[in-house]
Parts: C-alpha cells; sequence; structure tokens
C-alpha cells in the first residue's frame, strides 16, 4: 500500500494499525524494512512526531483542569477534528428521522460522548433520540479466517482495563447531567457485551426501535454481519447505516458483511465530501 499516506486516513482508521509502530515496520512502511504490504501505513514520521508534541504540551498545559475543558479542541489535531465533522454530519442527515442512534465498536467512547454532545444543541428536546453503543469492551472475541488480513486482527485486540465501562458510564453521566431533558434516564446507553447477543437481546427489550442512524466500526466480518441482519427489520427508509471500513484493505471483514447481509449495491455507498471514510448509505427499503 505504498502511495497512501496516514493523512488520508481518518483517525479511527490510523488507530487499527498499531503494527507500524513496530520497530520491524517503519511510519511510512517498506518491504526491506520488514513491512507486512497488506499493513495500512500509519502515522507519518511528521504526524507521529506532532502527536507526541501536542502530548507533551498537554501534560506541560500550565493552567486549572477546567480551563483545560474549555480549550480542549487546542489540541484537536485535524483527524479528530474530521472526525468529530463527519459524526455531526450524519447526525444531520436524520434529524428528520424519527430513533436512535447506535454504533457498533465504541472503544474508549469518543463517539458516543460526540452524540450525546449533538443531541445537547440539535435537539435538545427529542426525549425519544436515545444513544446506544455496543461493544465487548474486552475486545475481538474472535476473528474469522476472512479477518486474518491484519496482525491485529487477534482475538483481545482493543481490550479495555476491565473498569473502564464504568468509568466512560460516568463520563457519559456527566454529560447527561447537563442535558435540557436530564429527568430522562438511559438517553446513552452503553451496552456491554458481544454484539451477537447483545443486540438481539436490546432489540428484544425495546420493540419500539427504529434505527436513525447506525455507525459501524466493530472492523471484523462475524459481529458486523450479526449486528446488520438483527437490526434490519428495525430500518426505515431515510435511515443512515454509515461504515468506517467498507473499502479498507487490512479490514476485508465489513465488506463481506456489508455483501452478504444489505448487497452493497442495494443503495449508493456515498462519502462526505474529501473523507475518506466513513462511507455511507441512505436506506430506501
Ligand atoms: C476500532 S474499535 C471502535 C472504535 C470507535 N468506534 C472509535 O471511533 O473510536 C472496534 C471495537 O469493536 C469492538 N468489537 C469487535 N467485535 C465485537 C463484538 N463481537 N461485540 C462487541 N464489540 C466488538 C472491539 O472491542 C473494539 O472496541
Amino acid at each position: 500500500m505504498t502511495g497512501h499516506h496516514s493523512s488520508e486516513v481518518p483517525q479511527s482508521q490510523t488507530e487499527h494499525a498499531p503494527e507500524a509502530q513496530t520497530p520491524t515496520a517503519d511510519a511510512h512502511g517498506s518491504s526491506e524494512h520488514g513491512r507486512d504490504d497488506r499493513v495500512f501505513p500509519h502515522d507519518s514520521i511528521a504526524e507521529s512526531s506532532m502527536k507526541e508534541k501536542l502530548g507533551e504540551l498537554l501534560e506541560q498545559w500550565p493552567l486549572s483542569t477546567p480551563d483545560l475543558l474549555d480549550a480542549l479542541p487546542l489540541f484537536l489535531r485535524r483527524q479528530q477534528m474530521a472526525d468529530l465533522l463527519s459524526m455531526d454530519e450524519l447526525y444531520r442527515m436524520v434529524l428528520d428521522v424519527p430513533g436512535v442512534i447506535m454504533e457498533f465498536g465504541v472503544r474508549h467512547g469518543r463517539h458516543l460522548a460526540a452524540f450525546t454532545a449533538m443531541r445537547g444543541f440539535r435537539e435538545p428536546h427529542n426525549p425519544f433520540r436515545r444513544v446506544v453503543g455496543f461493544d465487548t469492551f474486552t475486545g475481538f472475541p474472535d476473528v474469522a479466517d476472512v479477518d486474518r488480513v491484519s496482525r491485529s486482527a487477534v482475538a483481545g485486540r482493543f481490550a479495555l482495563p476491565t473498569d473502564y465501562p464504568e468509568y466512560l458510564r460516568r463520563v457519559v453521566d456527566a454529560h447527561a447531567e447537563g442535558d435540557a431533558l436530564a429527568h430522562i434516564t438511559d438517553r446513552t446507553m452503553i451496552v456491554e457485551g458481544d454484539v451477537r447477543e447483545t443486540v438481539p437481546r436490546y432489540l428484544a427489550d425495546n420493540p419500539h426501535t427504529v434505527v436513525a442512524l447506525a455507525y459501524f466500526d466493530l472492523d471484523i466480518y462475524e459481529p458486523t454481519v450479526a449486528a446488520l441482519r438483527a437490526v434490519r427489520p428495525y430500518l426505515t427508509r431515510g435511515s443512515v447505516l454509515a461504515f468506517d471500513e467498507i473499502d479498507h484493505p487490512k479490514w476485508p471483514g465489513e465488506n463481506l458483511a456489508v455483501r452478504e447481509a444489505l448487497g452493497l449495491d442495494h443503495a449508493a455507498l456515498r462519502l462526505l465530501p474529501g473523507r475518506p471514510a466513513p462511507a455511507y448509505l441512505v436506506w430506501d427499503g
């Protein structure tokens, strides 16, 4: 994949290429340095250096923590900014579509927090716009053969500390305290466990569900195909499905899942102008 440069790759995808940081694979990657040709390039040397410098500057923040919270965009790199803007563009597409926003593959929860904040300024008085995030928080439970393109595709990849879901819950609750509809509970939900079990269970427990926006970022085949099949009956014309890895050379499992569960030609896949991912489609039934 020489010729691709990570500045073209959104952060959520660059995070999927940790092997490029190992001593045997330089940031640009070259076969002479033991690079796996299937590995999508990670941050360029300049980008890694910028990240390191910003990290040091963040640690040296000279003012108070409340000041830091107000000034956080100081440290927002363009990939993170583009990602946030992408989430807002997707959110705006479903403002006239009823139902919930779901993310499959939450990891640290940045999209859950972003969608929660966006709800707070875009439709603070919509009591039914729930944001629901699904993750094991223990990483990939298993991987299928189709996923074994990347060395990252191993069971347990993306595992977080065991108390992370509880920490994320507290972060989300802190955000909710400032909501106009703070008295309505569970407007942002974190569903822990394997989506192959938790999504059907969530839908059985919430038979009134309409899925307005579904963001797929599980990376791998089996959970993605299972989540797609589970939510399909809950889509309406106008629902937006977004895919983080639809044409990512390292993660072919999502593409296979979409081909099997929906068909790539079922609706037009589109990009947000200027951004390589996510791709999205507007469900037309
Ligand atoms: C790339 S990360 C998600 C990144 C996140 N959307 C973001 O933008 O920061 C992929 C996540 O999918 C989760 N995952 C993979 N397979 C899963 C499964 N079967 N059930 C639940 N979560 C799963 C992993 O635990 C991991 O946190």
